[in-house]
């Protein structure tokens, strides 16, 4: 058994990797200044501490009370839209938080780091599938974020010694299989919960950020991503970390899927319409993101269990219908 922090873990990855680790028998210190995150999310076999990256000391203070085997750093802004809107926010807020962890993680001898990390950065990629040979090259100022953090990890791991997994995640969705947990932000921007409330009547209309795309359809392509896949990518790369150096892996299913594709699966799955209507292009969106993760795959073992759309908008759904409200009808 192992001891691991997940700060932002009770965020929707972070929460359902939690749920990965406590599966498999490990101890999990969950830290969340639960901004975005849900107390509900958490499970009652975690401890959490609630308190932000911003302060130091506290973030210190957590290393000197617990041991860790590795630190899991999910707790990021990650709107990308939101982010071209307020960019020195976004990359002050995300590049310092995860700079004072890892500082605290290597100070107290925690010399292991599994980052989040995101396709956007590679912004609009030079090549595709996406392989990790791919120029970085983030499109917005979410994407840039991370790649300052990669960095950084990179200097404490000559200097250092520390070893970290970046994951460049693609687009996560879907919830986990067992009901456990879900997807809940406030406001909500991704595409596959706002078209399935769409189509239950929540919520008016969908609006496809453009259509006019140099892609099959006209709308952007993305590479969805089972959120119970990523999590397990979590526990393969830490593995990985036992017996090898740091890596830098790209996380998706290999298959893109348009806009028009998920609201397809939407109604296939769903069995109701999906309303919407064409609307302009979302600044800071790349036309097409789908990822190689033949890497992951060869050096880990790694592979996704719920690969296909269906699976994954099947999963979404059961979880949205049985929560109207999110975490909130958790009481
Ligand atoms: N979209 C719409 N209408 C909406 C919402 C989204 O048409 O109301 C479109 C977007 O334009 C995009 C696609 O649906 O083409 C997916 O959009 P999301 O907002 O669900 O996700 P993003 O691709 O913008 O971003 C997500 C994560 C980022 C991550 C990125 C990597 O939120 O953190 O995937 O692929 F960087």
């Amino acid at each position: 058994m192992s001891r691991y922090l997940v700060t932002g873990g009770a965020g929707f990855v972070g929460s359902h990797a939690v749920l990965a680790l406590l599966d498999r028998g490990h101890e999990v210190v969950v830290f969340d200044n639960l901004t975005q995150g849900h107390r509900a999310a958490v499970p009652a076999a975690a401890t959490l501490v609630e308190a932000d990256l911003a302060d130091a000391a506290r973030v210190a203070e957590v290393f000197a009370t617990w041991r860790f085997d590795a630190v899991l750093h999910f707790a990021a802004l990650s709107i990308v839209g939101a982010s071209m809107r307020d960019p020195l926010h976004y990359i002050a807020e995300n590049v310092a938080h995860s700079l004072n962890l890892a500082n605290a993680a290597v100070r107290a001898g925690c010399l292991r780091f599994v980052l989040s990390s995101t396709a956007a950065l590679f912004g609009d990629p030079d090549r595709v599938p996406i392989d990790e040979a791919c120029r970085i090259a983030p499109s917005n100022p979410y994407g840039d974020s991370k790649r300052m953090v990669e960095e950084g990890l990179e200097w404490a791991a000559r200097i250092h010694g520390l070893r970290y997994a970046a994951l460049r995640y693609f687009n996560a969705a879907g919830s986990d299989p067992q009901g456990r947990a879900g997807e809940d932000h406030d406001p909500e921007t991704h595409l596959v919960p706002l078209a399935i409330d769409a189509a239950l009547g929540r919520r008016p209309a969908l609006t496809v950020f453009g259509e006019d795309y140099a892609t099959p359809d006209g709308t952007c392509l993305r590479d969805y991503v089972h959120v119970t896949d990523l999590a397990e990518a979590h526990l393969a790369a830490l593995a990985r970390l036992e017996t090898h150096g740091s890596c830098r892996y790209n996380v998706g299913s290999g298959t893109g899927a348009s806009v028009k594709d998920v609201i397809a699966a939407v109604e296939r799955v769903g069995g109701r319409p999906v309303p919407h209507s064409i609307g302009p292009r979302r600044a800071g969106d790349p036309p097409v993101l789908v990822a190689a993760s033949d890497r992951l795959r060869a050096e880990t073992g790694w592979a996704p269990r719920y690969g296909a759309l269906d699976d994954i908008v099947r999963t979404a759904w059961t979880w949205r219908e049985a929560h109207p409200k999110g975490y909130a009808d958790r009481g």
